[in-house]
């Protein structure tokens, strides 16, 4: 086959814009205006994108979001159909309150080829690198996990670090890991970087557990296809209620979805730029005269994973974009 297009490096600049879109309201309080400008920066930026796009995971149903929302077409027209997964503003209240690990990201995929989430909010997840695929196992318990991780990577269960959201449901799962002698880092909000970092290796994070969002889920799926670790989920229902409601729209929530079963395709690009500095990315950083993205560039394809510093000259975008960056 023929070297084709790399989507993902057209990615990034949807990226770098909702991040330089956000940053500008870092530690600020205001987590809705901080979304909104991401929204808006990576939607204006999303046209010149050459694909033929269907929004799978977006802002929310039509009617609540006006852009971005479920079943919006994106991209081009030409290029390829696909399906497409965004997080304009991947940790919201991160930004607002000025904490670390805010991205903006985005994922595309084969048309019908990513999970629909739906109305299932909640997910279950384990997720690691490529050395700890096979050690994995979602209805292991987590001492057994840490376990399994410590002998994949050769080290001791006391050298494994799990990122855990910060939320009472885990206070059973906290205990435990720390019982097994893992380092738990708790998280205030965002687990699609903490996903990301396990699957990539060499960022002081192995394993991210615990219950967070669905499409969050997918999308640190779309990711950790491309870097070749491995993500587990299973849909996690709040109450008896929500459980018949999920199980009478056809999801098993038995079922142990695995990265394909979250990603199917084969041909995934995935971008994301760091809005506050974490454990993944750097986040936005102002200069004189304009400001300075980090961001990660996957396909899964090739395989190919490119971290890309921009700068970024505000008077010089002015002019093409006609309206102020500052
Ligand atoms: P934002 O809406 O601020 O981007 O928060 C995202 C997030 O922290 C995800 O990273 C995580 O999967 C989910 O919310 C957890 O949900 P909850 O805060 O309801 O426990």
């Amino acid at each position: 086959m023929r070297p084709d297009r790399n989507l993902a490096l057209e990615l990034v600049r949807v990226t770098e814009a909702a991040a330089l879109g956000a940053a500008r309201w870092i530690g600020r309080g205001e987590k809705e205006s901080a979304d909104q400008a991401a929204v808006d920066a990576m939607r204006l930026m999303l046209d010149t994108v050459s694909m033929d796009g269907v929004v799978v995971i977006g802002e929310g149903e039509k009617d609540e979001a006006p852009m971005l929302f479920n079943g919006e077409e994106i991209g081009s027209g030409d290029g390829p159909q696909v399906d497409v997964a965004v997080d304009p503003l991947e940790g919201t209240r991160l930004t607002a309150l000025g904490q670390p690990n805010a991205i903006a990201v985005i994922a595309v995929a084969e048309r019908g080829t990513m999970f629909f989430p739906g109305a299932a909010v909640y997910m279950d997840k384990i997720a690691c690198g490529s050395e700890a695929v096979d050690a994995i196992d979602i209805n292991a318990t987590p001492t057994e996990n840490v376990q399994a991780v410590a002998e994949s990577k050769g080290v001791e269960p006391t050298d494994v670090s799990v990122v855990v959201l910060e939320r009472d449901r885990h206070e059973q799962l906290i205990g435990e890991l720390r019982e097994a002698g893992a380092k738990v880092n708790l998280i205030r909000d965002g687990d699609v970087a903490p996903a990301i970092a396990a699957a990539r290796g060499g960022t002081g994070v192995d394993l991210l557990m615990g219950v967070g969002g669905t499409p969050e889920g997918v999308i640190s799926a779309a990711a950790i296809k491309c870097l070749g670790g491995a993500l587990q989920g299973r849909l996690w229902p709040r109450d008896e209620g929500e459980r018949k409601q999920l199980v009478e729209a056809g999801f098993d929530v038995e079922k142990v979805l695995t990265t394909d079963d979250l990603v199917a395709g084969e041909d995934v690009f995935v971008a994301a730029t760091g809005v506050t500095s974490g454990a993944l990315l750097r986040g936005v950083q102002y200069t004189s005269d304009g400001a300075v993205t980090d961001s990660i560039v996957m396909r899964s394809r090739s395989g190919t994973v490119r971290r890309i510093e921009a700068q970024h000259m505000f008077a010089k975008l002015e002019k093409l974009v006609g309206s102020s960056l500052r």
